[in-house]
């Protein structure tokens, strides 16, 4: 099993949810479903087959070149790679409700292809009261990443006053958080940085509709 939810990180993971809001998880999926995933990114961008993202839901979506610069692809379960991650975050999903009665019950993800000099600006996931995303996940494809390429995810306290992580984002590692509790920016990468960011919702939604351009 690529994703080994051990006793051990899974205490890990849920204390440090509970204690800081976000915890990093070097290694959590292997760098053959990695690459395999990465190669379907690459398949993606040849084809033209990636969008450009926009932030907002609905009729304030808009691309907005000045806050996010990555493109993007929606997983829908079509692939044998796609399948095996999906499987691993409903294992997740299964075990933060578990402990800690978030009452999450979907996941959306989409691919996310940053080119050189693309990043996304200081954001949080979700507003308070307004949306249903719980819990972010962000897992990364790139192999032998260098400390000097730019690209990391950096992570704020509730306040967004100071950085409490900066995060490189290597092949394998997955990231997780509070959507509505942690600000957090993607600084400027000089290579190209493949990711999948997805979220855990919980079930308040107005309406139920997902915008698949978001
Ligand atoms: C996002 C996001 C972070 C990353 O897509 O909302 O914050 O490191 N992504 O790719
Ligand atoms: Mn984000």
């Amino acid at each position: 099993m690529a994703l080994e939810i051990t006793p051990d990180i899974t205490e890990q993971l849920l204390d440090a949810l509970v204690c800081q809001g976000w915890f990093e998880w070097p290694h959590a999926v292997t760098d053959e479903l990695c690459q395999a995933l990465l190669d379907e990114v690459q398949f993606y961008d040849e084809e033209g087959a990636l969008q450009k993202a926009g932030i907002g839901r609905g009729q304030v979506h808009q691309l907005n070149q000045e806050i996010r610069r990555d493109q993007i692809k929606w997983l829908n379960g079509s692939t044998l790679a796609q399948t095996t991650y999906l499987q691993q975050m409903a294992q997740l999903q299964y075990q933060l409700n578990r402990a800690l009665f978030l009452g999450l019950f979907e996941y959306e993800s989409h691919f996310a292809l940053y080119k050189s000099g693309d990043f996304y600006k200081k954001h949080l996931d979700s507003f308070r009261g307004q949306a249903n995303r719980m819990v972010t996940t962000v897992l990364y494809l790139n192999p032998n990443w260098q400390s000097d390429w730019g690209g990391e995810l950096v992570i704020y306290d509730e306040a967004s006053s100071c950085q409490l992580a900066v995060i490189t984002p290597e092949m394998g590692k997955l990231v997780v958080f509070m959507s509505e509790q942690i600000p957090h920016e993607v600084l400027p990468t000089r290579k190209e940085r493949v990711s999948i960011a997805g979220w855990f919702r919980c079930n308040n939604s107005i309406g139920g509709n997902i915008d698949p351009a978001l």
